[in-house]
């Protein structure tokens, strides 16, 4: 189930909310220390008006929430308005204590017990436990806990690193006689466990309207793009590492061809802060195929059984899939990068290069260039690194000012930094460069999609090529590891 946490502060909208986003929705957590207070005394009605099971939560400053009443005056709240309403679920945290839930009222009143009157009620206890900062080292004994007064458990830990999300889905199997439990890892390295929530053992997963929080998904992201409630035990799961790697674009050219080919899989990010930990969540979850980003791509190689030439020759891996219970890594930086300009190579007219940076993606286009005997010249703000790269290449090198010297003899182009990337748009390290024969321009940064730089060439009749052109294609190639099928023709990928 996808249960969408309302933000808003009045019930009005929170309906509209719910409105908004009920095609994504099973079901709703409706976040009463968010309302105004003046809103509170109406809050009952809500779970018939959006006609969906709704939590009733009260959440605490301490637990990421917005209420600073006691615990006796919070839950005198909440047990007015849930015992009034049709709510289905209550939140209430594991610490609450028992002379809290047991209301005396006014001091002739009977004295009432909450947890008793909401099992007679039907509506279920959620026993949550929150930790803002880190996992808990009990966490298996914790759930077990929280779930031995047939109460569902809950616990939103924050996982800081990719072993403490090998704990998470470890739960799994390790609880699976809990049959009801919600389980959520917080923050960047959580949001692999929110998108995967069936495989850690969840029974649901929380959403936002807006992705207004690291770590936090719209519901429509986790509906639509990641299909996250229609994962089941068949299901292939695959996926990018990298740090960062949330911002990526890949998910977007995956998931819509996982499903255009009617393929039972789904691809995820992974914050990994080591590569070891990420093969052992490998092993655990069964992933098929991953893709690695940024600063991964060499620490990969010491886990792979296989990989192809341009692997040896750059050092670097892109994409890793698993054949016949081996890795096996490949890179399609490589092919992606030449795909774009192919014809041209095929066709003889690009004889020399200009290559502007010398890191792991100017490698990938320097050994594609050579291997189709295209003269290169690499320009490199530390000429040492381009010095290196152009002898292992036997390649030549320049220096960043004296670009203006290949000015009128070459026929391609490549900037391989990061000048030029949003937000420094306005930054353009071939500045110097003018184009005195129109050549072709490629500028492997994909935003802004057009750069200064890329600009500038258009001007002057070049023929300009983007990173997103290159994004694309060694997405497509990986999509044909991964799958074993082109990537659907009829996907209009606009990235
Ligand atoms: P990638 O895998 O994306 O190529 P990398 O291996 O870190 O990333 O390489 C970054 C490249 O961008 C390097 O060539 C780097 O130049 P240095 O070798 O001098 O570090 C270049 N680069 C990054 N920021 C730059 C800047 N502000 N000006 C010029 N070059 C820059």
């Amino acid at each position: 189930m996808i249960c969408l946490t309302t933000t808003e502060n009045t019930l009005t909208k929170a309906l509209k909310q719910v409105e908004r986003n009920k095609s994504y929705i099973d079901m709703v957590e409706l976040r009463l220390d968010l309302l105004e207070e003046g809103e509170l005394a109406s809050a009952q009605i809500f779970p018939r008006l959006c006609a969906l099971p709704t939590i009733a939560t009260y959440r605490r400053v301490c637990d990421g929430g917005k209420s600073q009443m006691s615990d006796k005056a919070r839950m005198t709240n909440l047990r007015k308005i849930v015992l009034q309403g049709d709510f289905s679920y209550v939140d209430i945290e594991e610490d609450v204590k028992k002379s809290d839930l047991k209301i005396k009222g006014e001091e002739d009143s009977p004295k009432y017990d909450f947890e008793n009157e909401l099992k007679q009620k039907g509506i279920k206890i959620i026993r949550s436990f929150h930790d803002m900062e880190k996992l808990p080292a009990n966490l298996f004994s914790l759930v077990t806990k929280l779930a031995k007064k047939g109460d569902i458990p809950k616990v939103a830990v924050t996982p800081n690193t990719i072993i403490d999300v090998v704990t998470l889905f470890k739960m799994n199997e390790e609880l699976k006689d809990i049959k009801e439990k919600i389980i959520i890892g917080m923050g960047d390295f959580g949001v692999c466990t929110r998108i995967l929530y069936k495989k850690v053992g969840s029974m649901l997963t929380f959403a936002s309207e807006d992705e207004i929080a690291p770590g936090q998904l719209s519901a429509k992201t986790l509906k639509l793009l990641y299909k996250a409630d229609q994962v089941n035990n068949r299901t292939n799961v695959y996926g990018i590492i990298g740090n960062p790697v949330l911002h990526t674009a890949s998910p977007m050219i995956h998931n819509p061809g996982f499903e255009a080919i009617h393929y039972n899989a789904i691809y995820v990010p992974f914050l990994v802060d080591k590569v070891r930990g990420f093969f052992k969540l490998a092993e655990l979850i069964k992933i098929h195929g991953f893709s690695v980003t940024v600063p991964h791509k060499r620490d990969v190689l010491p886990y792979l059984g296989k990989i192809t030439r341009e692997v040896k020759q750059i050092g670097a891996c892109n994409t890793v899939t698993r054949i016949q219970g081996m890795w096996k890594g490949t890179n399609t930086d490589y092919y992606g990068f030449l795909a774009p300009i192919e014809k041209e190579i095929n066709d003889g007219k690009i004889k020399s290069a200009l290559i502007v940076g010398a890191g792991g993606a100017s490698r990938a286009v320097v050994w594609a260039l050579r291997n189709h005997h295209v003269k290169v010249t690499i320009a490199n703000r530390t000429l040492e690194k381009a010095k290196l790269l152009a002898s292992e290449t036997m390649s030549n090198y320049i220096e960043l000012e004296d670009l203006s010297s290949l000015s009128s003899s070459v026929d391609l182009v490549v900037q391989t930094t990061i000048v030029g990337m949003t937000p420094n748009e306005d930054a353009d390290i071939l500045e110097d460069f003018t184009f005195e024969n129109p050549c072709i321009v490629y500028d492997l940064v994909y935003k802004p999609r057009y750069t200064k730089l890329l600009k500038r060439a258009k001007k002057a009749n070049c023929k300009v090529i983007n990173g997103s052109d290159m994004l694309i294609s060694q997405g497509k190639l990986q999509f044909e590891s991964f799958s074993g099928y082109h990537y659907p023709h009829w996907i209009n990928l606009n990235l």
